[in-house]
C-alpha cells in the first residue's frame, strides 16, 4: 500500500510510522509527507529517511475549498492507497473528506466521542475525567465524528497537568497509528457503510 501523511506540526506519530513501516517487509511505504507549514519539523523526518515532501501553505488560497483542491491535487499526484492525518491542523471540507472516503484516517488525543476538538488533556482535566486516552478514526463530514478504529487508554493521575498527561497519551499514540495502518495495508480494516470493520486475524 502507498501512504500519504499530512502534518502540521512536530511529527512524533510520522515518526512512529517511518520508524514502523521502515522494514523490507512492511506492508506499505510512506511515498509523501504534506504539511500546511514549510516549517514543520516532521517534514525534517521526513526527508531525514528518503520520504518525499512537499509545503502547500494555506494562506496562500483564497478560501479553504481552494486550498483542498489544490491540497487533493498534490496528494493524488502520489496516488496513496491510505492518506493518514497525523497532527494535520485544518478543517477539512466535505469535498475532501468525501474524495478520501474510506481511505482516510485521523489520531485525535482523546477517548472520543469525549473532547472533540481542541486542548483535549487540559479538558480531561477540568472534567475530572478519570481515564483518558487517543482514538484512530476514519474521517468523515463530521470533525471528529467518524467511526472510531481503536482506542489506547491511560489513568489519569491526581497530579497530572496536561503537559504529563499528553506525554502519557503520546506514548500510546505512537503505537495505535502503526497498528492502524498495517490492519488497512493489509485489508483488516476498512469502512463499511458508517462502520469501522476490523477483520479477526485468520487462525
Ligand atoms: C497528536 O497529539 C495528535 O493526536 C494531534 O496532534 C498531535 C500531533 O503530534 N491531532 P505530532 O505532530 O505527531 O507529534
Amino acid at each position: 500500500s502507498r501512504i500519504v501523511v499530512l502534518i502540521s506540526g512536530s511529527g512524533t506519530n510520522l515518526q512512529a510510522l517511518i520508524d514502523d513501516l521502515a522494514g523490507a517487509d512492511a506492508p506499505a511505504e510512506i511515498v509523501a509527507v504534506i504539511s500546511n507549514k514549510a516549517e514543520a519539523y516532521g517534514l525534517v523526518r521526513a526527508s531525514d529517511a528518503g520520504i518525499e515532501t512537499r509545503a502547500l501553505d494555506h494562506r496562500n488560497f483564497t478560501d479553504r475549498a481552494a486550498f483542498d483542491q489544490a491540497l487533493i491535487a498534490e496528494i493524488d499526484a502520489f496516488q496513496p492507497d491510505l492518506v493518514l492525518l497525523a497532527g494535520f491542523m485544518r478543517i477539512l471540507t466535505a469535498d475532501f473528506v468525501t474524495h478520501y472516503r474510506g481511505r482516510l484516517l485521523n489520531i485525535h488525543p482523546s477517548l472520543l466521542p469525549r473532547h472533540k476538538g481542541l486542548q483535549t488533556h487540559q479538558r480531561a482535566l477540568d472534567e475530572g475525567d478519570e481515564e483518558h486516552g487517543a482514538s484512530i478514526h476514519f474521517v468523515t463530514e463530521e470533525l471528529d465524528g467518524g467511526p472510531v478504529v481503536i482506542q489506547g487508554r491511560v489513568t489519569v493521575h491526581p497530579d497530572d497537568d496536561a503537559a504529563s498527561l499528553a506525554a502519557r497519551v503520546q506514548v500510546k499514540e505512537h503505537r495505535l497509528y502503526p497498528l492502524a495502518a498495517r490492519w488497512f495495508a493489509t485489508g483488516r480494516l476498512r469502512l463499511e457503510g458508517d462502520q469501522a470493520r476490523l477483520d479477526d486475524v485468520p487462525v
